[in-house]
């Protein structure tokens, strides 16, 4: 047994997410975590809602409410989604917990004594109609290369061209739309990871089976122009990890946070804390999964994002963590996602294009979308999602192969010998031929499932489900029943035991569906099935079951089009 400890990139808190967001990291993480618990590993899954930052500060003004209720509702409503997609999360934290407060403050005050924070004086755009420091893309203006009259501070969307807020022509506040704007020097610090460099780029080589995705993004960044280069991890805003705390080492940050870079992935150790405070658990407890000192020199730990947030995984947090001088587990793996696409294009929130979690779960069960976005999850390259795709991954996989299967076996054996399984004779060659094929399937199941190759594994399941179909065909014990009610009897015993089987290597994906399967069966033995033929005798002659109402609805064409246009957006 191992003990594996799982992150999901933390969603970012000022809307809901899309299915893009979904596969690319907390889906596949579930699948993996529940896969992993099923096999009898100890797990630790964490994740958190990314709460600090302009865009929260933003999207609550825009919402009309103080930016910390904004926050703790929205994690309620992501916290609430998460449950409907049945995301195993030991632990759903927020970044904005005192625990991250306090470790974020204790490892940056590490970083200045390793002597890796330096201060940087800089000029900066202050409003005085609006108290506050602007972000580069919070001041708008002309652009002095076409003439758009509202680029923003950091690039003009027009021309594409990279501006500095002092480029624009009459710059305005892109919050109160005031001109009053002046440029004051003010202090910052930086993390030198420069300094860092090369013990980063060791510890990349040392890295052994990573996804090429994940190290061609860390070593760009680590050789490409200039190199890592140092980090401004502070800014001046209210919301978020204060700079200036008490015994500090540096002085007159009154008014600063920390960037969000640097303190949301140290929420990664903090929502373990957290989860340990909720279980009434001491720190012990959190540490022997994160601190190398205390235990977790055994753990497994494994990382999943979209490729977006590979750099900071790879490089500024791992500098953080080493940089520090303590002993933190540092990441064993990092699952790098690639894009989800929509109908051939990109998911678009301003034009209301694509399909958003919550909405998801108001049209179709979660089974449904687990099961269509892990076959298809974006792991070699970009998936398209179609509605087309979706209506026949649901109606062939789910209905027309599992389903079926299961409510066949189930119903004729009701008609025929009751609500038990039968006894009928011993096993033949047919049954010893099935086991043979899902032996060797099950065999590919596992190892893509250790290399988190998700999509390839849910295509071994598939072809699993499909060996059942199959031997069911060729047995047709429908037919045998008329002259030989034993040799029947054999085969539905055995075409049930597969049910559970399917229910047993299903769950990771499909949660929902093989419960039902699992309670209609009677199943209370759900153990991994490492001896296959004993896993195809455990529900022995005489087993009490019930037709389990598992049914996946077939999507129509009449729905899919209609849905179609639901999605479609104004684009
Ligand atoms: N909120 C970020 C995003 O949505 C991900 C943060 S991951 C963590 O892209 F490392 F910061 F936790
Ligand atoms: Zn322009």
């Amino acid at each position: 047994m191992s003990r594996i400890l799982i992150t999901s990139a933390l969603p970012y808190i000022n809307g809901i997410k899309h299915l893009g967001n979904l596969v690319g990291s907390q889906l596949p993480s579930d699948a993996y975590a529940r896969f992993m618990r099923a096999r009898g590993h100890e797990v630790m899954f964490i994740c958190a809602t990314d709460e600090h930052g302009t865009p929260a500060e933003l999207a609550a003004a825009k919402a009309g409410v103080p930016v910390a209720e904004f926050c703790a509702d929205m994690w309620q409503v992501q916290s609430d989604i998460a449950d409907g997609f049945r995301l195993s999360f030991d632990y759903f934290g927020r970044s904005s917990s005192e625990r991250n407060r306090v470790l974020t403050q204790h490892l940056a005050g590490k970083l200045a004594d390793n002597g890796l924070i330096e201060e940087v004086s800089e000029k900066q755009v202050y409003s005085n109609a609006d108290g506050r420091y602007l972000p580069d893309r919070y001041i708008e203006g002309t652009c002095p290369n076409c003439g758009f009259e509202n680029a923003r501070g950091d690039q003009c969307e027009n021309c594409t061209k990279q501006l500095d807020p002092t480029d624009l022509i009459d710059p305005r506040s892109a919050i109160s739309g005031s001109t009053d704007l002046e440029v004051r020097e003010t202090k910052h610090l930086y993390l030198r990871q420069s300094a860092m460099r090369d013990k980063l780029d060791a510890w990349i080589d040392k890295q052994e089976g990573w996804p090429i995705l994940t190290t061609s993004i860390a070593k760009k960044w680590l050789h490409d122009g200039d190199g890592l280069r140092d980090r401004g991890i502070t800014r001046d805003l209210d919301w978020g990890v204060p700079v200036q705390y008490e015994g500090a080492p540096w002085s007159g940050m009154e008014g600063k946070v920390f960037y969000v870079w640097f303190d949301a992935p140290i929420e990664y150790i903090a929502a373990t804390a957290e989860w340990a405070d909720a279980n009434g658990l001491d720190d012990a407890a959190w540490e022997s999964w994160w601190r190398t000192d205390k235990g977790a020199d055994d753990v497994h730990y494994v990382q999943f994002m979209g490729k977006d947030n590979v750099p900071f995984h790879t490089l500024s947090f791992p500098a953080t963590m080493m940089g520090s001088g303590e002993d933190w587990k540092l990441v064993d793996f990092i699952k790098s996602y690639n894009w989800l696409t929509y109908e051939g294009g990109k998911f678009s929130t301003s034009q209301g294009r694509g399909i958003f979690m919550n909405q998801a779960l108001e049209v179709m069960p979660s089974d449904y979308w687990r099961w269509w976005l892990l076959s298809n999850a974006p792991e070699s390259s970009d998936s398209d999602f179609t509605w087309e795709s979706f209506q026949g991954g649901v109606n062939k996989d789910l209905a027309d192969v599992l389903g079926n299967f299961v409510s066949r076996v189930t119903k004729f054996c009701r008609s025929k010998f009751g609500e038990v399984v039968p006894e009928g004779g011993a096993y033949g060659e047919a049954e010893a031929a099935v086991t043979a094929e899902i032996a060797k399937r099950l065999k590919a199941y596992e190892t893509h499932m250790e290399a988190i190759e998700i999509r390839k594994a849910t295509a071994e399941l598939r072809a699993i489900w499909v060996a059942g179909n199959e031997y069911l065909q060729a047995a047709a014990p429908w037919s045998v029943y008329k002259t030989d009610p034993d040799a029947a009897a054999a085969v539905v015993r055995f075409a049930l035991n597969l049910i559970r089987l399917y229910a047993v290597l299903s769950a990771p994906f499909i949660p929902d569906a093989t419960e039902k399967m699992l309670a209609a069966m009677n199943v209370t033995d759900t153990s991994w099935p490492d001896d296959l033929d004993a896993a195809l005798s455990a529900l022995a002659a005489g087993h009490a079951f019930e037709v389990p109402e598992v049914s996946f609805a077939k999507i129509t064409d009449d729905r899919r089009v209609e849905l179609e246009e639901q999605f479609a957006g104004q684009g």
